[in-house]
């Protein structure tokens, strides 16, 4: 897994992301967290705490057009337990997208209060983005800024080459994304977030992922995963994943010449199917529960 980081992220170039966000965030009076409603934990960069510290934070659940709909209401509880305010959305469709400003002024209450309670009367407040590679950011930031138009006019005193646009009357958004790196020590981590391709499928290999993925495939045991490939007749649960996974390229009658299974093609096509949701709504990772029992 060492050499997925190494490809995409070296030193110097996550010292240099860092440096931006830090300079960003002493624009911005909060922070929201874009990570994938499928894998909360290994989609979240656990740097991200030492770096905005005490900045309020809104964390958006995103993809949840993919993710299993009781699963993500765990996690936005589970979030709440920890006193953070966190909401599901889909930015591809921009549900869930309009509870945005109403979450941010929460978060921010203590802040507007206090500056409204020395007589300004509609303070506006500054947010940023930030989120791994492929979680959605220019997408988030598509929509909400389509659905708000106006940008924000170069006011005197405000940094220039930051643009901004408006969300709501006080609320105003920072149109670069903060990136951050991916973090996958943990071999798990890497696996999920190539499950749902955070992660380029160049530098892990094929089969093995699909491998990885029918073995959690198997313990879930989603409906649709189970028709899709007609496995009620079969004793799946107790069948080896590399089988497993013949058997769906026969079904599919993926095959190379001499008759042959094309094992390949086989997990190209089971992994593409699980990115699009096609196995189901499948949330990966469940609060509270360590990653190897996923
Ligand atoms: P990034 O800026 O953080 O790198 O991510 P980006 O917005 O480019 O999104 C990465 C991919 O995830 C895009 O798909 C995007 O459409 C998809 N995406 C973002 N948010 C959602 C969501 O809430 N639900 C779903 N289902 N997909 C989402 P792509 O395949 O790279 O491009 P395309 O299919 O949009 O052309």
């Amino acid at each position: 897994m060492s050499d997925m980081q190494n490809i995409q992220w070296f030193p110097g170039h996550m010292t240099k992301t860092k440096r931006q966000i830090q300079a960003n965030l002493k624009l911005v009076d909060a922070v929201a967290e874009l990570i994938d409603a499928r894998i909360p934990v290994s989609s979240r960069n656990p740097d991200l705490n030492g770096i905005i510290q005490s900045k309020p934070r809104v964390i958006l659940l995103n993809k949840c057009d993919m993710a299993n709909q009781t699963a993500t209401k765990m996690w936005i509880d589970y979030f709440a337990k920890q006193n953070i305010t966190a909401i599901a959305v889909d930015c591809k469709s921009g549900r869930g997208l309009n509870k945005f400003p109403q979450a941010v002024n929460k978060v921010l209450a203590e802040k507007i209060n206090r500056l409204k309670s020395k007589g300004m009367k509609n303070p506006m407040m500054r947010i940023m983005i930030v989120g791994i590679p492929n979680v959605g950011k220019s997408s988030f930031i598509n929509r909400i800024s389509r659905q708000n138009r106006a940008k924000v006019e170069d006011r005197p005193g405000v940094t220039r080459g930051n643009q901004w646009f408006t969300i709501s009357n006080n609320l105003e958004m920072l149109d670069t994304p903060g990136v951050l790196w991916p973090k996958f020590d943990d071999k798990i981590v890497g696996e999920h977030l190539a499950f749902t391709g955070a992660v380029k499928d160049q530098v892990i290999d094929t089969e093995l992922l699909a491998v990885r993925l029918l073995d959690f495939l198997k313990r879930l045991k989603p409906a649709e995963f189970i028709e899709r490939f007609k496995l009620e007749d079969m004793d799946f649960e107790n069948t080896d994943s590399y089988e497993l996974l013949r058997y769906i390229g026969k079904k599919r009658g993926m095959l190379v010449s001499g008759g042959e299974i094309d094992t390949e093609r086989a997990s190209i096509m089971l992994l593409d199917e699980f990115r699009a949701a096609k196995l189901g709504r499948i949330t990966v990772e469940m609060p509270g529960r360590p990653l190897t029992e996923n």
